[in-house]
């Protein structure tokens, strides 16, 4: 009898899975798409057993001469479309209608919430429109200062390193004073992170995270059921980290909230003029904003809050340790470009090594400003992005069918050779001799739904990699980086530099 259900059942499910494969397969066929064979239930999976994050490049390129800039592949019952097509990206990318994001997104929604990166249609387009403003400008000017202060000491904890012989991982290290910068820029709170690494909320940040990215290459971790029964351990940490930092983040928007109105019923000429008992002097952080704003007349409350303040620790903080590690580890091996560097930040700011950096300078720095666009081309911090579709759509030109999960390789993208010449070479000055595709280059994403902390990001940049040029020599020291294709971009053997006191002559 349980043989004859077991029988029963697995034909349901062949035919069904013909059925629902075919269905597909003659949508992107018709649109000119094609992919490997794959098997019955399976699909593909079976040939993509014994890739992982570090092979997965060579993978990529494989398909794409095989297939094409756009293939499909079936996870099971799941179709994945594969996209390395700049005109594709365009048509993706600049619309209104395609904004819901994969299933890949789904690791970080426990700690997120339906926060700015994981949320879809009006609660999206509302909490967008909350935000722009805050990235303007005159408020990006006031963080400069926080830049500045935390890349002082970050410089200050890398001197006993700087011996010129010492191996130095700088993805740690990065992390630690981008999360200090974004609890600071986000929050208005200063956790210390650098000094004190073992802080509870620094450290479940920075544990999250790694889980996350654990889980993204662990076949047995991606899924919820298989990961609390597989890795029991690594889910009550995960669980218990999370709780910790929404306490953390509960508590700062509660204090902040009392403040702000003590602050209006004292009469204070501005509201935002939070006086602030953790040392911080006043300043708007993107929680102020929060704290302010109504979505048709009514003002967000605490859960909201939460959710868009713990998206702005996650995005601001991974990406930009990726940037600044990657920036680092090039520069540091390429002496040449090293010295140009050098040179113009003396130009700029002068050779007093402690003189505060201001908006002004961080404009003038042009030559940095290609160096980290290049780096950020070269090994872009976000590999890939995903998006699913909500209904049939076209999308440059091919009817593609709703519920068909897209995969955007922005890493292959950004080394394809019919928009970048030479894409294994670290070039800046490609940047001011080539003519180059707005969505070829596309390190931040681009349409409605690009990086909104943009130009926070490059400015964080700018202000922790010329404090340490002016500070140190980085040197070609330890390991090369063995890149791992992550929800954010690492590194298998680190992200070395050697570092030595820079001697001004
Ligand atoms: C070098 C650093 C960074 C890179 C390369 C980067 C890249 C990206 C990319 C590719 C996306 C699109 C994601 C998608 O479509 O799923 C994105 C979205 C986003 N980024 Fe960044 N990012 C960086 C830094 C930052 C910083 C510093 C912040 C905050 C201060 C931030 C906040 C966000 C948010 C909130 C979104 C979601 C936007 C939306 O969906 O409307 N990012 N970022």
């Amino acid at each position: 009898m349980f043989l004859e259900l077991f029988l029963g059942f697995l034909t349901f499910l062949l035919i069904w899975d013909f059925i629902h494969k075919r269905r597909k397969n003659k949508f992107f066929e018709n649109a000119g798409i094609t992919g490997p064979k794959g098997l019955p239930l399976f699909g593909n999976v079976l040939s993509t057993i014994n890739e992982n994050t570090e092979t997965i490049f060579e993978f990529i390129k494989g398909m794409r001469n095989e297939y094409g800039k756009i293939w499909r592949m079936w996870f099971f019952h799941q179709e994945g479309l594969f996209v390395q097509d700049p005109r594709f990206f365009e048509s993706i990318l600049s619309s209104q209608q395609v904004i819901s994001k994969n299933k890949l997104y789904n690791l970080v929604a426990p700690w997120l919430g339906n926060g700015l990166l994981l949320s879809t249609g009006a609660k999206w387009h509302a909490r967008r429109k909350i935000f722009t403003p805050t990235f303007h400008f005159k408020i990006l000017e006031q963080f400069v200062e926080i830049f500045d202060q935390q890349s002082a000491v970050m410089v200050k904890t890398l001197y006993e390193k700087a011996d010129g012989k010492t191996v130095i991982n700088m993805f740690p290290v990065a992390c630690l004073t981008a999360l200090d910068i974004i609890a600071e820029t986000a929050m208005g709170v200063r956790i210390n992170a650098q000094m004190n690494p073992d802080f509870p909320y620094a450290k479940a940040v920075t544990e999250v995270a790694n889980i996350v990215a654990t889980r993204f290459i662990k076949g047995n971790q991606r899924f919820d059921i298989p990961f609390m029964i597989t890795a029991p351990h690594i889910a009550y940490r995960l669980n218990k980290h999370i709780a910790l930092m929404h306490n953390f983040t509960d508590t700062v928007i509660k204090d902040r909230r009392v403040a702000l109105e003590k602050s209006i019923a004292e009469g204070s000429n501005t509201p935002l003029d939070v006086s602030d008992d953790m040392g911080v002097k006043k300043r708007m952080a993107f929680l102020d904003v929060l704290l302010q704003s109504t979505v048709d007349g009514k003002p967000l409350t605490n859960a909201d809050i939460r959710e868009e303040v713990d998206t702005f620790m996650f995005e601001g903080h991974d990406t930009t340790t990726s940037g600044i590690s990657y920036t680092c580890y090039l520069i540091a091996r390429h002496p040449e470009i090293q010295q140009k560097l050098f040179d113009e930040i003396r130009e700029v700011i002068g050779d007093d090594k402690n003189k505060p950096i201001t908006m002004k300078d961080l404009q003038e720095l042009k030559y940095l400003d290609i160096v980290i666009k290049e780096s950020l081309r070269f090994y872009p911090p976000v590999p890939i992005i995903g998006r699913i579709t909500d209904s049939d759509v076209v999308i440059d030109g091919k009817l593609i069918p709703a519920n068909t999960n897209i995969i955007l390789l922005l890493y292959a993208a950004l080394r394809d050779p019919d928009y970048f010449s030479n894409p294994d070479k670290f070039i800046p000055e490609r940047f001011l001799n080539e003519k180059i595709d707005p969505f070829a280059n596309v390190p931040f994403s681009a349409g409605p739904r690009n990086c909104i902390g943009q130009k926070f990001a490059l400015l964080e940049m700018k202000s922790t990699i010329s404090k340490l040029l002016r500070h140190f020599e980085l040197l070609p020291l330890g390991a090369e980086v063995r890149p791992m294709q992550n929800l954010i971009l690492r590194s298998a053997s680190g992200i070395n530099v050697g570092l030595r006191p820079r001697v001004y002559s």
